[in-house]
């Protein structure tokens, strides 16, 4: 019976042990916010971005909506929020936990 009572609750323990394993990266509506605060301006409202920017940058921004942008891993994403890419310097004042958050958001994205 002790035994199991004791299986028993390793199996739940297991359970929650694996539920906390993969707790979500980020939060879709607080990135939301970093995005209009830290990327909009370059980016535009859906991320398709922003002509007069990249004219400016001499850069060609991909819409972050487009396979090229949605297959890089949250990883790759996170370096270019980090360091930047091509002409594209990183914004300041952005935590960790605003890119893990802006990541999700960037995820939602679709074509409008
Ligand atoms: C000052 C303008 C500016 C800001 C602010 C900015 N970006 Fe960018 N971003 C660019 C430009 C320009 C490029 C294209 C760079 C290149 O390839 O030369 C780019 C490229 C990217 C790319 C790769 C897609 C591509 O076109 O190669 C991602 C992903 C991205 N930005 C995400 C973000 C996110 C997320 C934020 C906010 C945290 C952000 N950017 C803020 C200007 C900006």
């Amino acid at each position: 019976m002790v035994r199991r009572v004791a299986g028993m609750l390793a199996v739940i323990g297991l359970g929650i042990g694996v539920g906390w394993a993969q707790p979500p990266a980020g939060d879709v509506s607080a990135g939301k916010i970093v995005f209009e605060k830290k990327c909009r301006i370059c980016h535009g409202d859906y991320g398709e971005g922003n002509p007069d920017v990249a004219k400016k940058l001499k850069a060609e921004q991909k819409p972050l909506w487009s396979e090229e942008v949605q297959k890089k891993t949250d990883a790759e994403l996170r370096k270019i929020i980090t360091e930047g890419t091509g002409k594209m310097k990183p914004p300041k004042n952005v935590t960790d936990a605003d890119k893990d958050n802006v990541i999700q958001f960037v995820r939602t994205l679709k074509k409008p």
